[in-house]
């Protein structure tokens, strides 16, 4: 069946930062091709841009296809980390047009027209020429832009789909990035935040880590606020550790999953570092930054996990003191070691698990915003708020503080956090004194 081509179209992104980054890369590319951006209720095209991690983000797109379907009848595609996983599995069990895997996007154009023509229009490719190279220009992004400078995974650990959705790992050229990061600040960012599934294993093409890139980019006028995300511990070197204390545009703010604070876990997990060796890595960083926010993920219920080895998370917890962190409920994925192993843990053993240790992360996390009273620090202004005369940013630690400002979006403004919930401070703009 032929039909027109789309003319309007939105992108629905789930999952991690380099989805929300694949997105906005697509929403450029359809831009380019002279679709305007709508609402996902009534575009022609909808690009679902899904995430396989759990088996509930899974499940979403298919009752998002479900509900858009019943609704209209938009050209679907789905994209993402379930597009490279499920492929033509996703056409069989659901009415879709397109299907295009994370490292095959920059085709969308040509798969569109395809499904246009009435033609099969499915690539999970994952060719080795870069897609990057293909992608138009960035032109206006918000103040804090993403910026993925790593793809894929090596580490197989046993629970993830991501090496197989994402791919092995790949570095994008130093030169590459470099002039990306210069058209995001020409475009209006001040905060980039580096992408990768494992952003420190990123090397150059002579075997120089992200340190080196941070470097470069601490260099670029108009750049105020460099990140990244996501560590692992085994890529963790020192000398990204000293740049924390080196580079002053670093943000005080470090992403290291942990999953477990049990040795025989986190070897069945197939995680390659153990509790202490993490701990260490954690005290090197604290050496160089005293002041880093510290985050993490945690997995409660992987098979086997005894009620001791869950306690050892706790206390690893209690150890750490994170600043915030994510947590998730262990979920079996088709093909993965972990999904085969005795000893699934029950849910109603998962839930109580998950419950106690959501209480003690949000006990630290409202620690960690309490000590911020008082605390002046930088702001950078990335939207108003709900109320009139309020604007919300990003501390350097990551966290949302509001305030009456009339600051403009983007602005870096000195503040004094002088109240702390869990979620958000609230904060006063401070006044520079004359010079
Ligand atoms: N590369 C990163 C994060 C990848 S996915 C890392 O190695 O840490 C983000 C988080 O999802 C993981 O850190 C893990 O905590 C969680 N996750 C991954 N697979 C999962 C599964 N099968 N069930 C539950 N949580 C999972
Ligand atoms: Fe998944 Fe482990 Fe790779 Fe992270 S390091 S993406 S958890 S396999
Ligand atoms: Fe999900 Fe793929 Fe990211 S599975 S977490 S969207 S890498």
């Amino acid at each position: 069946m032929t039909r027109s081509a789309p003319r309007t179209f939105a992108v629905k992104s789930f999952g991690c930062q380099m989805n929300v980054y694949d997105g906005e890369r697509m929403a450029e590319l359809m831009r380019a091709q002279g679709l305007s951006p709508a609402d996902a209720a009534d575009a022609d095209l909808v690009v679902l841009n899904t995430c396989h991690i759990r088996e509930k983000a899974t499940e979403k797109v298919y009752s998002d296809i479900g509900r858009l379907r019943k609704k209209g009848d938009p050209m679907i595609a789905v994209a993402g980390c379930v597009a490279q996983a499920e492929g033509e599995e996703i056409v069989r069990r659901a009415r879709v047009d397109v299907v295009v895997g994370p490292q095959a996007y920059h085709n969308l154009p040509r798969l569109v027209a395809d499904a246009a023509a009435g033609k099969a229009a499915l690539d999970t490719g994952m060719p080795l020429d870069s897609k990057f190279g293909a992608l138009p220009a960035r032109r206006a992004v918000a103040p804090s832009a993403f910026l993925t400078v790593q793809e894929g995974c090596d580490k197989f650990c046993t629970y993830c789909v991501v090496p197989y959705t994402r791919g092995a790992e790949i570095s994008r050229p130093l030169a590459a990035i470099v002039d990306e990061a210069k058209a995001l600040v020409d475009a209006g960012a001040r905060e980039i935040t580096l992408l990768g599934q494992n952003v420190n294993a990123w090397t150059d093409e002579e075997g120089r880590g992200l340190d080196h890139l941070i470097g470069l980019l601490d260099r670029i006028e108009g750049l105020a606020r460099i990140r990244y995300t996501t560590s692992h511990p085994n890529d963790m070197t020192q000398s990204l550790i000293d740049a924390h204390a080196h580079v002053e545009k670093l943000m005080p703010f470090l992403h290291l999953p942990v999953q477990s604070g049990s040795d025989r876990v986190l070897k069945a997990m197939n995680r390659s570092h153990d509790r202490d060796s993490y701990l260490r890595i954690l005290d090197r960083v604290r050496a160089a930054r005293p002041d880093i926010a510290l985050s993490g993920d945690f997995i409660v219920g992987f098979p086997g996990e005894t009620d001791a080895e869950f306690e050892e998370t706790l206390s690893l917890v209690d150890q750490v003191a994170y600043a915030q962190a994510f947590s998730f409920k262990y979920s079996p994925r088709p093909g993965t070691p972990a999904a085969a192993m005795d000893g699934q843990v029950e849910p109603h053993v998962m839930d109580e698990r998950l419950q106690r240790l959501q209480a003690a992360l949000n006990r630290d996390q409202a620690a960690f915003n309490a000590a911020s009273v008082g605390r002046p620090c930088q702001l950078l202004v990335e939207r108003a708020g709900k109320l009139p005369g309020q604007m919300l940013g990003k501390s350097p630690w990551l966290q949302s503080v509001h305030l009456d400002s009339d600051a403009a979006i983007g602005d870096l403004i000195a503040v004094e956090i002088v109240q702390a919930g869990p979620n958000s401070l609230g904060g006063i703009e401070r006044v520079q004194a004359a010079a």
